[in-house]
């Protein structure tokens, strides 16, 4: 006779189903978190994607631009200075996800801000008093800088003047969605990597602050004038009229950016000979 399969009591059936439930509510929990946290790796890492991690391994430390980086020197404003006459670059809206990185925010309008890789400038970031430049200091369009900025680059032209240099602000201030503009023309004209080594992302560039100039002298702008005198007397004098040269050679490893002799940036008098005297680059400086 087969054996009688014992009955279970009332209330041990009871527990083991209450124990099924719980137990299956608790899979359905942990499948749940699973999806969450899941959903939340995508989300930052589309997000978290523009960061210069990627640039930092990919670019030498101690290039020359001559070494790696095309010769065709890089127009501060493409939409005025287009390397064919039909270069005009497709402009993203400003705020696309150019802007979306997790780099930290810094102060609006502080001239001592850090603004690199690392640190940005809001979207809506804008100089509170720029004025326009004379034309006789300009090379095209009308250029434009903070108000004492614009004081000390003149002071800084007219000595370099009486040393034979008849130096012209080339591109000044670039608002962020010019900077948009400037930066995505670089990445479809020549690539992401060289984009990164010479244009800085939207809310990264020093010329956003409204203190910063690229300056060249007739016929010498960018590229063409490294290497000339007059970029000599640049490196050597401007930090005495309140001016840092904020990419300088040899320092790419540094400031993540290649050489640009021509790019200078307004920091005071007291605060440039500080920089100068240190030896160190300006983002060195301003971050430590
Ligand atoms: N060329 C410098 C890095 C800028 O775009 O601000
Ligand atoms: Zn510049």
């Amino acid at each position: 006779m087969a054996k009688a399969r014992r009955k279970a009591p009332v209330g041990a059936k009871k527990k083991a189903e209450s124990s099924r439930w719980y137990s299956a509510f608790l899979w359905g929990l942990i499948a749940i978190s699973v999806a969450a946290i899941a959903l939340l790796v995508a989300v930052a890492g589309a997000f978290g994607g523009s960061g210069t991690a990627k640039t930092s391994g990919t670019v030498r430390e101690t290039a020359s631009p001559g070494a790696s980086v095309t010769a065709t020197a890089p127009p501060a404003t493409p939409a005025t200075k287009p390397s064919g006459g039909s270069t005009t670059p497709t402009a993203s809206p400003a705020g696309t996800a150019l802007s979306a990185d997790n780099t930290p925010l810094v102060r609006c309008g502080d001239i001592l801000a850090p603004v690199d890789k690392e640190h940005r400038l809001g979207e809506d970031c804008a100089p509170p008093d720029l004025v326009t430049l004379p034309g006789s200091i300009s090379a095209e369009g009308a250029q434009s800088l903070r108000s004492e900025t614009a004081s000390a680059i003149q002071e800084l032209f007219a000595e370099a003047r009486k040393d034979g240099y008849q130096l012209l602000a080339n591109s000044t201030y670039r608002s962020y969605a010019t900077q948009v503009q400037t930066y995505n023309y670089w990445v479809q004209t020549s690539g992401k990597e060289y984009a990164d080594r010479t244009s800085a992302r939207a809310g990264h560039s020093e010329h956003q602050l409204g203190t910063t100039a690229d300056v060249g002298t007739d016929g010498h702008f960018l590229e063409s004038f490294t290497g000339t005198a007059a970029a000599k007397w640049l490196a050597d004098n401007s930090w005495k009229y309140g001016f840092i040269v904020s990419y300088p050679e040899g320092k790419e490893g540094v400031t993540g950016y290649a050489a640009e002799p021509w790019h200078i940036r307004y920091v005071g008098k007291d605060v440039a000979a500080r920089v100068h005297a240190s030896g160190l680059t300006l983002h060195e400086f301003l971050l430590h």
